[in-house]
């Protein structure tokens, strides 16, 4: 059996002030955002991998025929034998590096949603005996007490993640990887690409609904957590395409005038009818945006990678 250790780096009772702290900033102010970490309880782990199985959600197979043609070329470049992930989620794409890399130490998948790392790890220690699997519940944008490892390190961020932060939180993100990259270290970086609307926009309102679910799970999380009362119901999903900021914006909209109680912050929220509450941007990027903001982190874009339609990049970067 291959050692395996789960570590909460926040205890649940952060997590919560964290969630309080997000709803309330969030909600009282206009117009109404709430950050998309919090999407991801299990059911909404379960909604995301199945969204990267719809016809229209492009991204994940895009990045999927990228790292199965390229994961010898990473692996040879980086020989690392630490791999960091962040937001692996179920780490179904990361098999293709994993198996590349021959010496391979120690894989150090971090995530918000524990049942995510906990369904990852049992797949991996079935089928990879003798890799050392650390998994991290923590966020990814605050400081991460990562384990004592073997360098080269590689830290990879796949999926487009970086794109559902804003960009002076990408900033401070790519700040942050880059201070913990030694010389000879390396980050694996999925972005996705700017591409006409249509396409685009379809892959976040699908025919199914499923991103429409996924959307209006943060409300049964808020309503969980915090004892709120959003009629989930009484929401749509919204897509659309912001052209100059070049992202998708997923939003729910109150179908008529609501009035919302969230009862453990002793709060109360008004919605007009047609009023919008912002949930996830997903920015898609050029590879000269992303050479500029690897560049202004002090990192240095040495490899970029698309799949063959042009829709997703991969890029490697190491320490300038
Ligand atoms: N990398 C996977 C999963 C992408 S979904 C893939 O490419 O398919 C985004 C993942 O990031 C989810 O598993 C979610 O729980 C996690 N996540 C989102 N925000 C996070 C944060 N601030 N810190 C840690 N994990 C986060
Ligand atoms: C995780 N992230 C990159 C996804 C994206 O495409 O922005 C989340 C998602 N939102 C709606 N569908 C998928």
């Amino acid at each position: 059996m291959s050692p395996f250790l789960l570590t909460r780096t926040l205890p649940a009772d952060a997590t919560d002030a964290a969630l309080r702290a997000d709803v309330l900033s969030g909600l009282t102010q206009h117009p109404k955002t709430l950050p998309p970490k919090w999407f991801y309880d299990a059911r909404g782990s379960e909604l995301f991998e199945e969204i990267t199985r719809l016809a229209e959600y492009y991204p994940t197979r895009a990045e999927r025929e990228i790292l199965v043609a390229r994961s010898g070329e990473i692996a040879a470049a980086s020989g690392a034998r630490t791999l960091i992930e962040l937001g692996s989620g179920s780490s179904e794409k990361t098999r293709h590096l994993l198996d590349a890399l021959p010496d391979l130490h120690t894989y150090v998948p971090v995530d918000v949603s524990e049942s995510a790392l906990a369904g990852a790890a049992r797949a991996l220690l079935a089928e990879r005996p003798g890799l050392s699997v650390h998994a991290l519940v923590a966020d990814f944008t605050h400081a991460l007490e990562l384990p004592e490892s073997p360098g080269p390190r590689l830290v990879v961020f796949l999926g487009g993640t970086l794109g559902n932060l804003l960009p002076e939180e990408r900033a401070d993100f790519l700040r942050s990887v880059r201070a913990r990259l030694a010389p000879g270290d390396g980050l694996l970086l999925g972005t996705d690409l700017v591409k006409d609307e249509g396409t685009l926009v379809a892959a976040y309102d699908d025919a199914a609904g499923v991103t429409a679910a996924f959307n209006k799970n943060v409300l049964a999380v808020v309503n969980r957590e915090l004892g709120a009362d959003f009629p989930p119901g009484d929401f749509g999903h919204v897509a659309l395409w912001d052209p100059d900021h070049e992202w998708i914006e997923m939003r729910l909209r109150a179908r008529r005038a609501l009035t919302v109680k969230i009862r453990e912050l002793d709060l109360v929220v008004q919605f007009e009818e047609g009023e919008d509450l912002r949930t996830e941007i997903s920015a898609k990027f050029r590879e000269e945006s992303v050479r500029g903001e690897l560049s202004a982190a002090g990192l240095r874009l040495d490899q970029w990678w698309t799949d063959a339609a042009g829709r997703f990049a991969l890029s490697l970067a190491t320490v300038d």
